[in-house]
């Protein structure tokens, strides 16, 4: 029996902070600025110690097989997410390691028998965020088209992959979108009943999804207005379902002793030093394809799109940074995943100035 180690996405921390994106170039960001995130090896383990020495909660990567064009073919470079979670197992100690799975591309089967390995490598530390898609030039690469009702596919999946992590009798399993048969699966995850899972969705279905089945959704805002309207939606959803799911939000943080010198950097790396075709193409296809952004936000943010793929903004002193995050948490987020140019060097700078104010505020331990 694999011994469990506290997994701080269980308990812990009332506001729950891990690193977004750091298994991929640019991380959120579509630069060509210097400082750019190349998603070297040894910078991904050194980025994701700090975050494990420092108390963050989880290590989060995403799910990408595709660049974005431009000068920069910004995305082109990204680990797959399953084995960069395992590897990251044995060279931390306490952090939560998620794999992102594409659920049209990775059978439930495969995906349940990945995810408790990382559950058992890590004792405990595994969780797994679906992503039911929109990248159609993705889902080319492995000869399938996206399903009209994904999220129906994504039910079925889901229910497959915890029916085989729970370690039941083998058992059959007949939907619209499989037709499996004997699937068994040992060992089962660690935790129990399956790793903490997350939801990465906006529209509607994606929301009913999550508030459903999840333990929380990974969602986009705009303004603290929109993010209370979608934070009471989502809410009515899960009282529906009678869920108990919580939300989270990407960000991409820029925090520096100054205001100016935050905002001097993110002018620099997000306007002036912008990769402009990739940030063109990235915004074009998700326009077409995701339902992952409000309409209006591709209008009015370019440079969010640059600066963290459509995140909202965190940008500023350490003190304006924990109060925003106070802002978020008291509108509803339970926890917020963050993006830097490059996690390797920003992480130390945030943590030590950001992470005691939060403590302060009682938001962290
Ligand atoms: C915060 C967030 C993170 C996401 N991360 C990924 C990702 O890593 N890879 C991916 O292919 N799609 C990602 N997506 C896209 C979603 O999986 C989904 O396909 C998209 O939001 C469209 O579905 P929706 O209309 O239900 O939102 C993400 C979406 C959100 C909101």
């Amino acid at each position: 029996m694999s011994l469990i180690k506290n997994n701080p996405m269980r308990g812990g921390n009332k506001f729950k902070l891990g690193v977004f994106g750091a298994n991929a170039d640019g991380c959120l960001s579509i630069t060509k600025h210097p400082d750019r995130w190349m998603a070297e090896w040894d910078d991904v383990v050194a980025a994701a110690q700090i975050s494990d020495r420092a108390g963050l909660d989880f290590f989060l990567p995403l799910a990408r097989w595709k660049g974005f064009g431009g000068e920069t073919n910004a995305r082109h470079i990204s680990y797959e997410t399953f084995t960069f979670a395992a590897a990251l197992s044995g060279l931390t100690q306490q952090i939560a390691l998620f794999a992102t799975v594409h659920t049209l591309i990775v059978p439930p089967v495969y995906a349940a028998k990945a995810l408790a390995t990382l559950d058992h490598a890590s004792h405990g530390r595994a969780g797994l965020n679906m992503v039911c898609g929109w990248n159609q030039p993705e889902f080319d690469m492995f000869g399938l088209t996206k399903p009209d009702q994904v999220y129906d596919q994504g039910k079925e999946w889901f229910e497959i992959l915890k029916r085989t992590l729970s370690g039941e009798a083998p058992f059959d399993f007949k939907g619209d979108f499989f037709d499996l048969k004997g699937v068994c699966g040992a060992p089962g995850s660690v935790q129990k009943p399956h790793p903490i899972t997350l939801s990465a969705a906006f529209s509607p279905p994606g929301r009913d999804f999550a508030a459903a089945a999840c333990d929380c959704i990974f969602t986009t805002f705009n303004t603290h207005e929109d993010a209370a309207a979608t934070i009471a939606d989502f809410r009515g959803r899960v009282e529906k379902a009678d869920g108990n799911a919580g939300l989270f939000a990407p960000v991409h943080v820029v925090c520096r002793p100054t205001t100016t010198e935050a905002e001097d950097y993110y002018e620099s790396y997000a306007v002036t030093q912008t990769d402009n075709a990739a940030v063109d193409q990235h915004m074009a296809m998700k326009k077409k394809m995701s339902g992952s952004h409000d309409p209006a936000a591709y209008d009015l943010y370019r440079k969010r799109f640059a600066g963290g793929a459509g995140s909202y903004p965190l940008i500023g002193t350490p003190g304006q940074i924990a109060d925003e995050m106070i802002r978020l948490n008291q509108l509803g987020f339970g926890g917020l995943a963050l993006s830097f140019v490059n996690p390797k060097d920003e992480l130390p700078y945030f943590c030590d100035h950001v992470l005691p104010l939060l403590t302060e505020a009682g938001l962290r331990q």
